[in-house]
């Protein structure tokens, strides 16, 4: 048998990580800027989530979500205080797109509506109602466009309320800072305006978090920039560094109903242990103070290369915008300066995810072989 032949591939097999780098089978040694699409934020093969991970599948890896499992009660406190969002409560599943699926549906259920309101350029995932949000034709088959969606533009207050002002939508949709699209992002203001007409019509607000969550932007999340509280945030990516995990996280206002939403593998014991332990390393290493440390440093010295004609994002969630298309740049950032950069729907632009233990020594490196390859 062979691969469904779905994904355009780099020549690169990599076969051990540790930290911010990764081995090919060669035994090249690459810096990681994108930590597998911002999935990695403790560092490759951290030695504590090993650990972690290895004794509990020595004890026990998997049962149903129909007996008790302490680890899932125990990830929700460990999330709630690290994250200063306790007054939610927290459904696990096992993927961003997953997350994003609940939350819609939840919404749905709450309303009793269906139509939602989503944005320009937006990636919420792959599956019914996800992809149906995300804004991409060419990822939507005809079964998903059955979906109600409308797009608006993003920092357009105006039209965010003519939409609610038409009383049939089941919840907005939008990320804390825009990851596929190319690193676009709502302003204070907007945020806090599409907050607060949610609230008036009494409309959920889904903050997508998946990519710029768990500390990337420089806060928890990053709709803590501005100072919002969503109705329900949804989680992925970077919780269990790797290992399969989502989460919902909905505000305790709405009542949970037995058998409402469901999965067979969402919070298994693997995936909260691995959960767990990213934690207690984000709080341990003090990663969201390193995150804004290198952030500053990153701007600084990014600033000085000419051809760089803007940085978007925050955080270690980053794009590097050019006037020309990145795609011969990023090739030879792997192939002759060994390091993984991402691309987005922006072809301009470069976009930098790393694991957030990456140091101010590291990007130096980055920025000299970019500086390098920019004068060739
Ligand atoms: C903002 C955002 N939402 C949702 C998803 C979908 O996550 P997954 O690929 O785990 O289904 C992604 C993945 O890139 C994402 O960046």
């Amino acid at each position: 048998m062979e691969l469904f032949n779905v994904y355009p591939l780099y020549n690169v097999t990599p076969v051990k990580a540790e930290g911010v780098y990764v081995w090919d089978k060669n035994n090249i040694k690459y810096l990681d800027l994108y930590g597998g699409h911002g999935v990695i934020s403790i560092g490759h093969t951290h030695p504590k989530y090993v650990k972690s991970l290895s004794e509990q599948l020595s004890k026990i890896g998997f049962y149903s979500n129909s007996i008790q499992n302490p680890l899932q009660q125990e990830l929700a406190q460990k999330l709630g205080k690290v994250s200063g969002c306790e007054n939610y409560n927290l459904f696990l599943c096992n993927s961003g797109a997953e997350a994003n699926e609940n939350a819609l549906k939840l919404a749905s259920f709450i309303t009793g509506t269906s139509r939602i309101v989503s944005f320009n350029n937006a990636f919420h995932g792959r599956t019914s109602a996800a992809v149906a949000t995300t804004d991409n034709k060419n990822i939507n088959a005809p079964i998903n466009l059955q979906q109600e969606v409308t797009f608006l533009p993003l920092n357009n207050i105006e039209l965010v309320i003519h939409e609610l002002g038409k009383n049939d939508v089941a919840a907005v949709i939008i990320e804390g800072i825009q990851g596929v699209g190319g690193l676009d992002e709502g302003t204070t203001e907007f945020f806090q305006e599409v907050q607060a007409i949610c609230n008036k019509k009494n409309v959920p607000l889904i903050l997508d978090e998946i990519q710029s969550g768990y500390g990337r932007s420089g806060q928890f999340f990053a709709f803590q920039h501005h100072h919002i509280q969503p109705d329900i945030i949804t989680i992925a990516k970077g919780m269990a560094n790797g290992f399969p995990i989502g989460g919902v996280l909905i505000s305790d206002i709405y009542e949970a109903k037995l058998g409402m939403l469901g999965t067979t593998f969402g919070g298994n014991h693997l995936a909260c242990a691995a959960a767990i332990s990213v934690l207690e390393i984000i709080e341990e290493e003090n990663l969201i103070v390193n995150v804004n440390e290198v952030y500053n440093y990153f701007l600084e010295e990014i600033k000085a290369i000419p051809q760089v004609k803007k940085v978007k994002g925050k955080g270690l969630m980053l794009g590097v915008e050019f006037d020309f298309e990145v795609g011969e740049l990023r090739k030879k950032l792997i192939f002759d300066k060994h390091i993984f950069t991402g691309g987005s729907n922006n072809k301009k632009l470069l976009r930098i995810l790393p694991p957030l233990t990456i140091s101010t020594v590291q990007i130096s490196e980055f920025i000299n072989d970019l500086k390098n390859l920019l004068d060739e």
